[in-house]
């Protein structure tokens, strides 16, 4: 979604935003905007453009032609009025007073308006963010603070009270020149410090937009205000005390978000999974005496708090969810917990029942996304103990959580997740079998058994990805279809989910994932001649009835793709095309099925000459609700 990037220093401004903006974009954008401040004139230049990043730079010559040492940039994904360059931020007040960019979502917006209308502002944007720059300007301008620095703190600490919603906030003052301030509440925003050349401040949204200049970072936390000149930090809270906050280190550098050769990002980190997978398993299985065992005490997890679960609740968003509805069956067939898979987009409105004796996984990538971060506090509120499995170390939700689990998949730019659900799902793998063997419902030679399957998954994920020159030439030949349906039956429903997501997200072809047996209770309708269905057939006592499905759609003029482990050949009677991969513990098979499935969408977006990385309308983290 929106990205933020902030530089105050002594170089100039203008191009190190534009570069923090292009290392954003992954996230998912329809305008862009900066403003640079001229130290000699104190004048504020603001250029924004619809479009692309590469329309701002034109316009601003890559930045040459907006001169000044301290600045804002922002790449917005329309909420509140449509993408234009009018809508577009940075948003300021008259005569630039105030100017400001914003992530989130400011929700009283609308009553805002019409009080600062009353007092004789005009608004001349649809967006909610012109009304946290004129309700500021307001309060900056009632100020009576002696100096206009403790003007500006007082003004943001009053609007902060006063708006609702979520906002992370870059800020001008027109009377402040080499200085920036920013405020966050549930969207993040950090700030790192740069040496040498660099010398200064870089305010950021994301990890990535900084890299280029520093690895040192400070995370800005809610209701957290910080005020940045070149050579000083300072952070308050909100009652406007100064608050001492560590720098940390980002452990990742500005190579892993490079492509590396791939066309894509996707593609790179497609060829990723086996190492990240490799990553969040070995380093959580420990040799002992008696045979190997898993260690999750990095999470701050218990194995007594482990043993006290009686339910397991999977939450999350897009493919996170998908990961918890494999992750379900598995912790069922292994631990014999009951547990389920929820939507965090409609967890709160459900008024769950939540027992003594749950435990609540929020799975994340960005750790960001807003109604994953609501579901979390909402269980957190309600006594529940919860545990994070989040990739970007510090996101919010790994915060908040009671025990984090990361998945040490690295950075992940493309908009369609594929090493980090690889990683989400062994990390599940490792609390499905550890709690397993803490309840007893596996002896240990099934222990260990499970554990020796773990560690063999990375180099089966890697003879997976050897298919794929077969994979392209399929999607190829399958790249001007209208309707794809991805069956599948227990796990390989939840891997048909994730395939059809994959495919439509990228592909825009319109797909849908149905439980096998359900097809002939109402959408083997649509099928047709010209129609795909792929079959995921993984789970051999299943294998029989997928088939009788797939032979279903088939005599109804579907075109049918199967997918199963080596050994099955019997599917070749039924389906025109097969792919096979390699065989493992069915529980872990999605781990494999799931790699030809991104590569089939990988490759029908290249043929359909798509962006690949950055598709239509989407956000790499959602972190609006
Ligand atoms: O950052 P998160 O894992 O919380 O994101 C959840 C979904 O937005 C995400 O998985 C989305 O569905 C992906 N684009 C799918 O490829």
């Amino acid at each position: 979604m929106c990205g933020i990037v902030g530089y105050v220093g002594v170089r100039q401004a203008a191009p190190i935003l534009l570069d923090g903006l292009s290392r954003l974009e992954y996230r998912g954008y329809d305008s862009a905007g900066i403003a640079v401040r001229d130290e000699q004139s104190a004048h504020i230049e603001v250029v924004k453009a619809k479009g692309r990043l590469t329309n701002l730079m034109q316009m601003t010559d890559s930045g040459r032609a907006v001169s000044g040492t301290c600045g804002i940039g922002h790449t917005r994904w329309a909420t509140h009025g449509e993408p234009s360059a009018l809508n577009a931020h940075p948003h300021y007040s008259k005569e630039k007073r105030v100017v400001i960019v914003h992530n989130g979502i400011i929700e009283n917006y609308q009553e805002l308006r019409e009080s600062l209308v009353r007092k004789g502002y005009t608004f001349s944007t649809q967006t909610d963010t012109e009304a946290a720059a004129l309700l500021l300007d307001s309060y900056y301008a009632e100020s009576s603070a002696p100096s206009p620095r403790e003007r500006a703190l007082e003004a943001i600490r009053r609007m902060m009270i006063r708006v609702r919603g979520s906002y992370a906030l870059g800020i001008l003052f027109g009377d402040q020149p080499g200085v920036l301030y920013a405020a966050r509440k549930d969207s993040p925003l950090i700030i790192g410090r740069c040496e040498g050349e660099n010398e200064g401040h870089v305010l950021a949204s994301d990890v990535p937009a900084v890299l280029g200049y520093t690895r040192r970072v400070v995370y800005i936390d809610n209701l957290e205000i910080a005020c940045l000149t070149r050579e000083e930090l300072h952070i308050y809270n909100i009652d406007g005390e100064e608050l001492e906050k560590p720098f940390v280190e980002i452990r990742w550098d500005a190579a892993a978000a490079e492509k590396d050769g791939f066309e894509h990002f996707m593609m790179k980190e497609i060829h990723e999974q086996p190492r990240a997978v490799r990553d969040t398993l070995s380093p959580r299985i420990r040799e002992e005496e008696g045979g190997r065992v898993i260690d999750l005490s990095d999470s701050g997890m218990t194995d007594e708090a482990l043993s006290g679960v009686r339910r397991v609740l999977l939450i999350g968003c897009g493919s996170a969810y998908h990961v918890g509805m494999a992750a379900r069956t598995v912790i069922e067939q292994l631990a014999r917990v009951p547990a389920d898979a929820e939507l965090a987009s409609e967890f709160r409105y459900r008024s769950p029942i939540l027992e003594e004796g749950t435990l609540a996984i929020v799975i994340s990538q960005s750790g960001e996304t807003a109604d994953s971060l609501a579901a979390l506090r909402l269980c957190r509120e309600r006594g529940v103990p919860t545990l994070a499995v989040v990739n970007v170390v510090g996101s919010s939700i790994a915060r908040e959580a009671d025990a984090v689990l990361y998945t040490w998949a690295g950075p992940e730019i493309s908009v369609a997740t594929t090493k980090a659900y690889s990683t989400q799902l062994a990390a599940l793998y490792l609390v499905a079998v550890k709690l397993a063997a803490l309840r007893g419902s596996i002896d240990d030679a099934r222990e260990q058994a499970l554990i020796a399957e773990l560690l063999a998954l990375p180099e089966k994920i890697e003879r997976a990805l050897a298919d794929k020159e077969r994979l392209q030439w399929f999607a190829n030949k399958m790249a001007a279809c209208r309707d794809v349906f991805f069956i599948g039956r227990g796990l390989d429903y939840a891997i048909s989910m994730e395939g059809s997501l994959k495919l439509k997200e990228i592909s825009y072809i319109h797909s849908e994932a149905y439980a096998a047996g359900e097809l002939k209770h109402g959408a083997i309708s649509l099928i047709e001649d010209g129609v795909l269905v792929v079959g995921v057939a993984t789970q051999p006592e299943l294998f029989a009835k997928t088939v009788s499905n797939l032979t279903e759609a088939r005599s109804r003029g579907a075109y049918l793709m199967g997918l199963t482990p080596y050994g099955q050949y019997a599917i070749e009677d039924t389906v025109n095309f097969t792919v096979y991969v390699p065989r493992t513990e069915a529980l872990f098979a999605t781990s494999l099925a799931v790699v030809p499935l991104q590569l089939l969408a990988y490759y029908i977006s290249c043929a359909r000459g798509l962006d690949v990385d950055k598709p239509r309308n989407l956000a790499k983290s959602v972190t609006v609700e």
